[in-house]
């Protein structure tokens, strides 16, 4: 019977300082759950000196990662060192020495995951990663085990808290996109390249995360479409909101038949839906499983002690298996090793949607219609237009709904459009989802 669990923690930013936090504060109680104590062994850190709301003093601490990864007490290696390298490195390190490896780095993994997992596999280690997707929400453990039992239809996921607090603050203030996301990075939510977050990358890395494990495929993460939101204006989150929008950086991953489609884009939903009044920095993901039907995950997506929350969760799975001579009893990417199955991805081209498109034109006889005129030769259908105030001079906006079309037809109509005399400026468009609930 073991005695106790070592930890070795790399990387003491944010998140790790949360998991500091709570492995000390909360020893106690982990103790009653787990059975064992719970010992933070060693911690390695840059910048040690940084002023950090947690009593390290009963914990070595190092400058070097290297000691952590290589230092023969630890059970558990913690990664939060965050990016690609040296982070692979360490953890490929790590699990060659036989350590179990927690990990929040939805970047690496989502690129580099097959190999850190086959690793991890033929080792026969353990590798968690509750912390990389939906910050505190225990939602792949919630995939993994609690919805085993359910082919996944579709996931419609809010997995940025920056984009979503700055969509939120965007549309409950009317401040600016600069403004919203220099707010965001003072809270602390922001990736230290803050275009991850805006533009639809850390989303896109989760979504991988997720593909793989509610469909079994290999992770995808360059197959999968990202539209980021900097191009969205107050204008077109007022419009939206008169429409009964609202707009969400939203993660769509549906089954279509053999196939899967997979995209990261802003979307307008309708506002009485519960995922437009998902807020702030509070992500959540919609799945629907074949026996289950919908479930909702929600919570906080980022922050020191939600992040923390889930990395400590994972340490506690770790630990449990170790105690009870269980590693490996849940497979780390839900399906066997031998039971993943590469599904291909339909081309984005290939979608159909709803749209909104606002177009900047001139208020002048006949424009309208040479518009609907390129839209109704590429099969575009159009659901209502509206045009709002009148300048004699100068463009105006024009906003269309579409019913359905062909991804690849609107890309045509609008280049077509945009090359118009009378249109000024590039024509924003914005994919609907307008049946969220009975696909
Ligand atoms: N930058 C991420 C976010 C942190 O804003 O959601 C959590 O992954």
């Amino acid at each position: 019977m073991r005695r106790d669990i070592k930890i070795g923690l790399i990387g003491m930013g944010t998140v790790g300082t949360g998991v500091a936090k709570i492995l000390l504060e909360k020893k106690g109680l982990l103790e009653l759950k787990v059975g064992v104590p719970l010992i933070l062994e060693q911690a390695a850190d840059r910048h040690l000196d940084r002023p950090r709301p947690v009593d390290l003093s009963g914990v070595k601490l190092t400058e070097n990662p290297e000691d952590v990864v290589n230092n023969p007490k630890i059970d558990i290696l913690v990664e939060l060192i965050g990016g690609y390298e040296p982070a692979r490195t360490f953890i490929l390190k790590a699990i060659s020495k036989g350590k179990h490896i927690v990990t929040a780095n939805k970047a690496l993994l989502a690129t580099f995951g097959e190999e850190i997992f086959s690793a991890a596999y033929e080792k026969g280690v353990d590798i968690a990663f509750e912390a990389s997707v939906g910050g505190g929400i225990p939602l792949i453990k919630g995939i993994k085990e609690g919805l085993v039992a359910n082919n996944i239809e579709c996931m419609f996921g809010i997995l940025n808290g920056t984009a979503n607090y700055i969509l939120t603050k965007m549309t409950d203030e009317g401040i600016t996109f600069g403004a919203a996301l220099r707010d965001a990075q003072r809270r602390g939510y922001a990736e230290a390249d803050p275009r991850f977050d805006v533009e639809g990358i850390d989303t896109a890395h989760k979504l991988a995360i997720l593909t793989a494990l509610a469909y079994g495929t290999p992770l995808n993460l360059d197959q999968i479409y990202v539209e980021g939101i900097s191009y969205i204006t107050p204008l077109d989150i007022q419009f939206a909101r008169e429409l009964g929008y609202r707009i969400k950086l939203l993660a769509i991953s549906r089954l279509r038949g053999k196939d899967i489609e997979t995209r990261v884009h802003p979307t307008m939903i309708p506002e009485s839906h519960l995922l437009a009044n998902v807020n702030g920095a509070y992500n959540a993901l919609l799945i629907r499983g074949d026996s289950v039907g919908d479930v909702l995950f929600y919570g906080l997506g980022a922050g020191m002690m939600p992040a923390g929350s889930a990395v400590v969760s994972d340490i506690v799975d770790l630990s449990r298996n170790l105690i009870k001579g269980g590693v490996q009893r849940v497979p780390a990417l839900a399906y066997m090793p031998g039971g993943r199955k590469k599904k291909s991805v339909i081309p984005i081209d290939n979608l159909e949607s709803c749209y909104y498109f606002r177009f900047s034109a001139l208020d002048q006889p006949g424009v309208l219609a040479k518009i609907a005129g390129i839209l109704g030769g590429y099969k575009i259908s159009i659901a209502s237009v509206i045009q709002k105030g009148r300048k004699i001079r100068g463009s105006v906006p024009i906003v269309m709904l579409t019913h359905r079309a062909k991804e690849a037809y609107v890309r045509q109509a609008l280049k077509e459009i945009d090359e118009l005399e009378v249109v000024r400026g590039k024509t924003v468009s914005i994919r609907m989802e307008d049946n969220l609930d009975a696909l």
